[in-house]
């Protein structure tokens, strides 16, 4: 059996100190499987960003260990870190950050540049990837002169460029529109299915969460476990006293929130099997590699 493409132990993050010490992490353990779709769901402020950004290498935890396909990280110095980020990981985040000034194909191929990868060889599998997201017409535009639709294709050409193991996507929807936001999450899920990337998603969208493959719920640092992946099932459960919706669609109650949501019966039913199966356990910052502060040049619109 192959090891988790990401295992936490005991993670745990404090941020500042004394009085104005606040827990972020109270020991998260998780397990998350190679071609998994992971949500990350709970409150604000329940450390959702946070746990993506020790998944992502972005920052470090204050206790506890992040291991990638069965390697601890926390012995890697700050280059091994950003070689290991840039080559295993694409980001995906709301705020896009894309330099503006730059093209788009510059914008796509930086993490090719950050590995060292010669120029022509970067143009050719900038192409590929802008292809594959149908900008390839975009390539020399700048990427301000773009749609937020556009900039988040972008985005996840960038993201795809490395051919990663793992998509990071922090509220990857949150400034979409809902016929732009179907594309992009149709694109991350394409690449789940088609090319077994693993998809760890941070959102408050119950729609969005309930098409990944499994839930997990933060609540104050913790995961909820009684809520995790038995939510699925007493979101299922919940179907037999649900409010009948539009034909085809049930009205069940998402358990972090207690929020009534319409899910498609096909979605419910994924929802009931995931649920069904053994429980295999399961950040904004620099997105695509290199310093763990975001890029305050971003693009933000
Ligand atoms: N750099 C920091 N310094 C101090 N406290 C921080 C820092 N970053 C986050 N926190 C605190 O840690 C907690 C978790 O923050 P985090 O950003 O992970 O929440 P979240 O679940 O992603 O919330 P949201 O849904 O609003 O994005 C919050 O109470 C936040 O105020
Ligand atoms: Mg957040």
């Amino acid at each position: 059996m192959t090891a988790p493409v990401l295992e936490t132990e005991n993670l745990v993050k404090i941020y500042g100190r004394g009085e104005t010490r606040f827990d972020a992490l109270k020991g998260v353990n998780l397990q998350i499987n190679e071609g998994e779709s992971v949500a990350v769901v709970g409150k604000s402020g329940s450390g959702k960003s946070t746990l993506m950004h020790l998944l992502a290498l972005l920052d470090a935890p204050t206790h506890g260990v992040v291991a990638l396909k069965g390697q601890p990280t926390n012995n890697l110095d700050a280059k091994q870190l950003n070689e290991l980020r840039n080559s295993a990981f694409g980001f995906v985040f709301q705020q896009f950050f894309l330099t503006p000034n730059q093209t788009v194909l510059e914008n796509v191929t930086l993490p090719l540049k950050i590995a060292g990868v010669h120029s022509a060889e970067r143009k050719r599998r900038g192409m590929e990837a802008l292809e594959q997201l149908e900008m390839a017409d975009k390539a020399s535009n700048r990427a301000t002169d773009l749609s937020g639709g556009q900039k988040q294709r972008v985005v996840i050409a960038r993201a795809l460029i490395n051919e990663p193991s793992v998509i990071f996507a922090d509220e990857p929807t949150g400034n979409l529109d809902t016929a732009t936001s179907d594309v992009v999450e149709d694109i991350l899920f394409g690449l789940n299915k088609d090319k077994g990337i693993t998809l760890v998603v941070v959102t408050h969208d119950p729609d969005l969460a309930s098409r990944c493959s499994r839930q997990i719920y933060l609540v104050d640092g913790e995961i909820d476990r009684s809520a995790s992946p038995a939510a699925a099932s007493s979101l299922f459960a919940d179907r037999s006293q649900s409010r009948q919706g539009e034909q085809g669609q049930v009205t069940v109650k998402e358990p972090a929130t207690g929020q009534l949501i319409a899910l498609s019966e096909a979605d419910a039913a994924e929802i009931a099997e995931a649920a069904r199966r053994p429980h295999r356990a399961g950040r904004h910052a620099a997105p695509w590699a290199q310093s763990t502060t975001p890029d305050q040049q971003g693009v933000s619109e």
